[in-house]
This record gives structure tokens, sequence and C-alpha cells, in this order.
């Protein structure tokens, strides 16, 4: 749901960044990138201008292009794999979980092939993916494993942050995540100095330094204003994340036992999520959201047509129903309820109230 924050701390680090600091590469941005670095409890982060970029860029600074394949989701927000046909490469899928939203495990091994050279699990809706098995898969396999971590700032799984999982993980900071930076923006987080080199040349138009370039780079780059906003956002996450969480336990107190309602997995100890999105499945889907459009509630789908059967990919690769059942039928059945930093009791009391009554 749209609902970011933007506060008056917010407005006035933004005008000092825009009044004292370089427009771009000033001083913000390289604390928000130490500030980002620590939250994740990794060694370095290297701010992008979308998360797509960090993802494509991330790639690229494995080394990953021209006839790699990287296999990932197709249920997912399509620039997870766009971001892998602009590194040069070719995605690959395999089906999400029976039993949840994520990338299945272990039919991400069926799908590795000799040009797989990278695993990219997305944590979807704020939900972490089983990440034990996806680090002894790539490990085993000698690839690499990369996390979109878009929807999911803040999420932990066996005590650590999301972001420090992988070899590399992505984040955006596009205004509907549970952080923002006051417009577009992205972060890649590693503890692999060369891939953070790498990805610092990339993100700036492929510089060695200021005069000589060390590869084909992008301009990239996170601009200074929205680094300053994302710094006091960053410091506000967890209390942000705190009261999703306080949300979605109420929802789900609210619609447990609703009729033909399922709620999303719960929380367990080794999975933290943080409610990036707060998503129910139902039979009637489709009945269920127009009678909350009916009343003005900001429900929505994500994602109604998964990845692989969006035009383009059907085009390009040849994909037709039935590829991915699972993620196929969720595109038919999920709906996310609002959510978001701000919301109150009182609005998913409404909101749970009008599911239950639509059966
Ligand atoms: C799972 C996922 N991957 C990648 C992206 C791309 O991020 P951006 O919109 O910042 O380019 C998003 C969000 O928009 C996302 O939700």
């Amino acid at each position: 749901m749209m609902r970011p924050v933007i506060d008056e701390e917010m407005l006035q680090a933004a005008l000092y960044s825009l009044q004292n600091e370089k427009l771009v590469m000033g001083e913000s941005v390289f604390k928000f990138e130490e500030e980002f670095a620590r939250y994740c409890n990794v060694k370095y982060a290297i701010s992008i201008g979308s998360g797509t970029a960090a993802l494509q860029i991330a790639l690229q600074s494995l080394g990953i292009g021209q006839e790699d394949e990287v296999l990932t989701t197709p249920f997912s927000f399509f620039a997870t794999s766009n971001a892998v046909i602009h590194a040069g490469g070719r995605p690959s899928f395999a089906d999400v979980e029976d039993n949840g939203f994520n990338l299945d495990p272990s039919k991400a091994a069926e799908r590795l092939t000799a040009k797989t050279r990278a695993i990219v699990p997305v944590h979807l809706y704020g939900q972490p993916a089983n990440m034990d098995e996806f680090r002894d898969l790539a490990d085993d396999k000698g690839i690499s494993l990369v996390e979109d971590a878009c929807q999911a700032h803040g999420a932990e799984y066996n005590g650590r942050k999301v972001g420090s999982l992988g070899d590399v993980a992505c984040f955006s900071f596009y205004s509907s995540k549970n952080m923002t930076v006051g417009g577009d923006g992205g972060m890649i987080v590693t503890n692999d100095a060369e891939v953070a080199d790498a990805a610092r040349s990339f993100r700036d138009c492929g510089r060695a330094s200021k005069y000589t370039m060390s590869r084909i780079g992008y301009t990239a780059r996170l601009n200074t204003v929205n680094a300053a906003i994302g710094r006091v956002q960053l410091r506000k996450l967890d209390r942000w994340n705190q009261t999703r969480r306080g949300m979605a336990n109420l929802y789900r107190q609210e619609l447990e036992g609703a009729s033909g309602v399922e709620l999303p997995p719960a929380e367990t100890l080794k999975e933290r999520p943080v409610y990036h999105l707060f998503v129910i499945r139902s039979q009637h889907r489709d009945k269920l959201a127009s009678y909350l459009e009916k009343h003005n509630v900001e429900a929505a789908i994500h994602y109604p047509v998964p990845i692989h059967l969006q035009e383009p990919y059907r085009a390009r690769y040849g994909y037709s129903e039935g590829a991915f059942p699972v993620s196929e039928r969720l595109a038919g059945q999920v709906l996310s309820l609002p959510i978001h930093a701000t919301i109150t009791e009182e609005e998913v009391r409404t909101v749970s109230r009008l599911v239950r009554e639509s059966d």
C-alpha cells in the first residue's frame, strides 16, 4: 500500500542536503551506505538509483552475463527477472512452495543446468525465503546466491537480517516499500570486497577513477537528497516494522476461521517477516476484491499474472499456461489487504469485518 511517511525531520534533512551537499555523491550518500550496511550487519552497502538497477548491477558484479542462466521465481514483481535480462543473462524459473509464496528449494534444484550461474530467491511480501536450503544448493553447485530483498527490509531468518544471507542482496526504496528515500532508490549489500568495488564502478559510469574507466558502466547513482531522506527513514524502520507486525497479528485474530480465507504463513522462531504486504488467499478472490473496492478499501493483487505469462516472456521464451502451476494458481487467489506503518487498529478491524461479510 502506498502510504509513505514524509515527516518534518525528513524535509529538514532533504533541505539541508540540497543547500549544503553535492547533489550527486554528496556526504549523505556515504553515510546512508555505512548505516545501511551496519543495519544489515554486512561490510559493504552500495546505493543505486533503483532496486531493478541494483539487481542488474549485483549480477554483473558477480561476473554474470551473456549465455548465463539465473534461476528465480516466476511469482514476483517482474523487475526480478527483467534485471537478469538487463545484465545480459537468461532468466530461468522454478515454481514456488506448495504452502507459501516463495521459491521452492527442491523445485529449484531440479531446474539447475550446467549454465546456471546464480539463484535469486525473493523474500516475497517481506517473508524470508528458505535461505538455508538455497545456501546449500548454491554451495553444492558452486554458484552465487543473490537475495532479492526488495520487499523485506528488516526481516530476519535464523536471527540474521535478510541481506546478510546470500553472497549479495538487493533492496528497493520505491515509495510503497517498508522504507523509502522519497522517490526511487536501491541498495546492494555484500561482504565481498571485489563485488562491492565492481558495483561502485558500474553505478558510476564504469569509473576506476575520475577520468579512467574499468568497465562499461551506467549512471545509476542514488541522489544525495534521497540518501538524506533514507537516513532518517532507516532510523524509523524497526518501529514501522513493529507496527506492521502488530497489525498483521490483529488481522490474524480478526480473520481466524473466516470461511474461504487462507491466512499467510505465521511467524516462526526461524522466520521473522516484516509484512510488506499482508496477503490472504481466497477461492473467490475477484468477488472479494470488488466487495472491498465498493467499500473504499484499498486492496490490491500482487501479482495477477506470473512473470512467465507476461507477453514479452511468452514471446521471448515460449512460455504458456501450465508451466508453473502453483504460481498460476496463486495469481488467481491472492489478495493484499491494506497494511502500512500508519494504519490503525480500527481500519484493520473494519477491513476484516468486510472480508467476513463478503462471504
Ligand atoms: C521483489 C522486487 N524486486 C525488484 C523490485 C524492483 O525495485 P525498483 O522498483 O526499485 O526498481 C521490486 C519493487 O519494485 C520488487 O518488489
